[in-house]
C-alpha cells in the first residue's frame, strides 16, 4: 500500500519507491476495473441507485484539506463509491449517444504524457514530440484524402473542433465586420455547430437550419433557396456545414453535391465527421463518405471513431495556411516560431498555447494495434447495426425510423391503431426505460420529426455480437412488457 505522502521537507517530490508504488497501486485497481466492465450494470439510473448518485455527488462537497492523506482509501472511494454511480460508458452495453469505449493504451499514454510533461505548443520546445502529433494529423489527413498542404490539430473534442472551423471559415470568407454572415446546415446537425456560431459572434437565427429530407440529409434544393433568399435580403452567406454521421440517426449528407454547391456559391464547406468520419477507414464507409476530401475543413473525433477515452477531437483544414491566417498572433516573450515550412508550431495554427501532449494518446494505440485493427472494429460496428436492424424488422409492432447509414439505427414501437402523438411517445418512453432497466445495455432516445424514437448506437470497440444479442433479447422482452400494459398507463 502507498502510505500517503510522508512528512518530508520536499513533500511534492516523490521518492522512486513511492512513484513505483503509486503507479502499481493505480494499475492494479485499473486492471480489476477494466476486466469487471462487462459484468457491471450498463447504467446506475434504474431503480433506487439513481438516488445513490445524488448522495454520492453530495459527498464531494468538502473543504480543501490542509494535510495530505493516504492513497488507498482515496482510491477505494473512487472505485467503490463514485465510479459505480455513473453510466458505464466504457462497457460493452453502452449503446447510447455516441460510444467509443476508451482504449487502455491511451490511458497509459496520458500517464506518460503527464509525467514527462513536455511542451508541445511550440515546436522548438519538443521537436520530436510536436512532430509525433503533427504526424498523427498527417495520418488523419491521408484518411480523408487531403493534399500535403493540409494541416490540423488535436482538440479536446468535436465541439471545439467545430468552433474553430466556424471561426476559420468566418476569417477566411467574411470581412472583419462580419455580422451579416449566415451559415447553413440541416436541422439534424449537431447542436455544437449552433453553439459554435453563437460563440463566433453570430445571432443564432443566422444559422439557417434546413429541414432534412426523408433520409435525414441536408436537401440541396431548399439549401439553394435559402442561400439565394439571404443574398437578396443583403446577408452574406459564407459557410455550409455538412454532417458525416448525425448524432440522431448517423445520416450522412450528400457531400459531393454539397462540395459542388459550396464551390459554385463561394461558401466554405465544413463537414462534421465527429461521429462518422473515421468510418472512411473501411471500404463501405469510404463509399458513404464520398466527397469528404472536398470539404474545406473536417472534424473527426478520435474519442468516438478511434475508441479513445474522452478528451480528443481534431480539426483538419485542406488549405493549412488558412489555420495560420486565422490564429497567428505574435508576442515579444515568445520563443522563435518555426517558419521553415517543414514544421509547424501548434500555437500558430490553433487557439491554445499551453496544451497537453494529446498526440501520444492517439499515437500509442495506433502504433500498437495498427490501422487494420481499427478498420476491422469499425467494420464490425457497421455489421452489428445492420444485424440489429434486420432483427428489429422481424419484431411485430416495431417500426424502423432510420435505417443505418453507418452504425446507428432508430426505431420505435408502433402498434396498429396508435397515431403520432403523446400516447405513442409515452409508450416508447416506457419502452426505453424498460429496456434500460434490464441493466445489460443502455440506450437513449431522441425526437425524429417530433416523434420519440429509440436509438441503438454501436461504436464501442467492446461491443460485439454477444452483447447485441442481449440488447435484442431485452428489446423483445421490454416490448412484451410495455405492450402488455395499457398504452396510456
Ligand atoms: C456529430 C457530432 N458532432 C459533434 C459532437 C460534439 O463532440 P464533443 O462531444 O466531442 O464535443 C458530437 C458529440 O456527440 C457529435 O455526435
Amino acid at each position: 500500500m502507498v502510505a500517503g505522502i510522508p512528512p518530508d521537507p520536499f513533500p511534492l517530490e516523490l521518492s522512486p519507491e513511492l512513484m513505483h508504488q503509486l503507479v502499481a497501486e493505480a494499475g492494479r485497481r485499473l486492471v480489476d476495473h477494466i476486466v469487471s466492465l462487462p459484468g457491471q450494470p450498463a447504467s446506475y439510473l434504474a431503480g433506487t441507485t439513481a438516488e445513490a448518485g445524488r448522495e454520492a455527488a453530495r459527498t464531494q462537497r468538502e473543504p480543501l484539506p490542509e494535510e495530505g492523506s493516504p492513497l488507498a482509501p482515496l482510491l477505494d472511494q473512487l472505485f467503490e463509491e463514485w465510479v459505480p454511480v455513473s453510466l458505464n460508458t466504457a462497457g460493452p452495453g453502452y449503446l447510447a449517444y455516441i460510444p467509443g469505449g476508451g482504449l487502455f493504451p491511451s490511458a497509459v499514454a496520458d500517464l506518460i504524457a503527464g509525467a514527462v510533461n513536455r511542451y508541445v505548443g511550440v515546436w522548438a520546445a519538443a521537436p520530436a514530440l510536436a512532430e509525433l502529433e503533427a504526424n498523427v494529423i498527417r495520418w488523419f489527413c491521408r484518411m480523408v484524402g487531403y493534399p500535403p498542404e493540409a494541416r490540423g490539430f488535436l482538440t479536446t473534442g468535436g465541439s471545439l473542433a467545430n468552433l474553430t472551423a466556424v471561426v476559420t471559415a468566418r476569417r477566411e470568407r467574411l470581412p472583419e465586420s462580419f455580422l451579416g454572415g449566415t451559415l447553413y446546415a440541416s436541422d439534424q446537425v449537431h447542436h455544437s455547430v449552433v453553439k459554435a456560431a453563437v460563440l463566433a459572434g453570430f445571432p443564432a437565427a443566422q444559422v439557417r437550419r434546413i429541414l432534412a429530407d426523408e433520409h435525414f440529409r441536408l436537401p440541396l434544393g431548399p439549401l439553394a433557396e435559402a442561400v439565394a433568399r439571404d443574398r437578396r435580403a443583403g446577408f452574406s452567406p459564407f459557410l455550409v456545414v455538412g454532417s458525416a454521421g448525425t448524432t440522431n440517426t448517423g445520416a450522412v449528407d450528400n457531400l459531393v453535391a454539397l462540395a459542388d454547391f459550396a464551390a459554385d456559391e463561394g461558401l466554405w464547406l465544413h463537414v462534421d465527421g465527429a461521429y462518422g468520419g473515421f468510418f472512411t477507414l473501411t471500404a463501405r464507409g469510404r463509399e458513404v463518405l464520398a466527397g469528404l476530401d472536398r470539404a474545406d475543413s473536417v472534424t473527426l473525433d478520435p474519442h468516438k471513431g478511434l475508441f479513445l477515452p474522452y478528451g480528443t477531437g481534431s480539426l483538419l483544414v485542406r488549405d493549412g495556411q488558412a489555420l495560420r491566417r486565422t490564429h497567428s498572433v505574435r508576442a515579444d516573450y515568445m520563443p522563435p516560431i518555426e517558419d521553415s515550412g517543414e514544421f509547424t508550431d501548434f500555437c500558430e495554427i490553433s487557439p491554445e498555447l499551453s496544451r497537453g501532449f494529446r498526440g501520444l494518446r492517439v499515437w500509442l494505440p495506433m502504433k500498437l494495434h495498427g490501422a487494420g485493427a481499427f478498420r476491422a472494429a469499425l467494420d464490425e460496428k457497421l455489421d452489428l447495426a445492420r444485424w440489429a436492424t434486420a432483427e428489429l424488422r422481424r419484431m411485430p409492432g416495431v417500426e424502423i425510423l432510420a435505417e443505418p447509414q453507418l452504425s446507428i439505427v432508430a426505431f420505435r414501437l408502433h402498434p396498429t391503431g396508435l397515431t403520432d402523438g403523446d400516447e405513442l411517445d409515452g409508450l416508447n418512453r416506457r419502452f426505453l426505460t424498460a429496456i434500460n432497466a434490464r441493466g445489460r445495455v443502455y440506450m437513449t432516445g431522441t425526437l425524429l420529426r417530433g416523434a420519440f424514437a429509440l436509438r441503438i448506437s454501436v461504436l464501442s470497440f467492446r461491443t460485439h455480437r454477444e452483447r447485441m444479442e442481449m440488447a435484442l433479447e431485452d428489446i423483445r422482452s421490454a416490448a412484451a412488457e410495455v405492450l402488455g400494459s395499457p398504452a396510456g398507463g
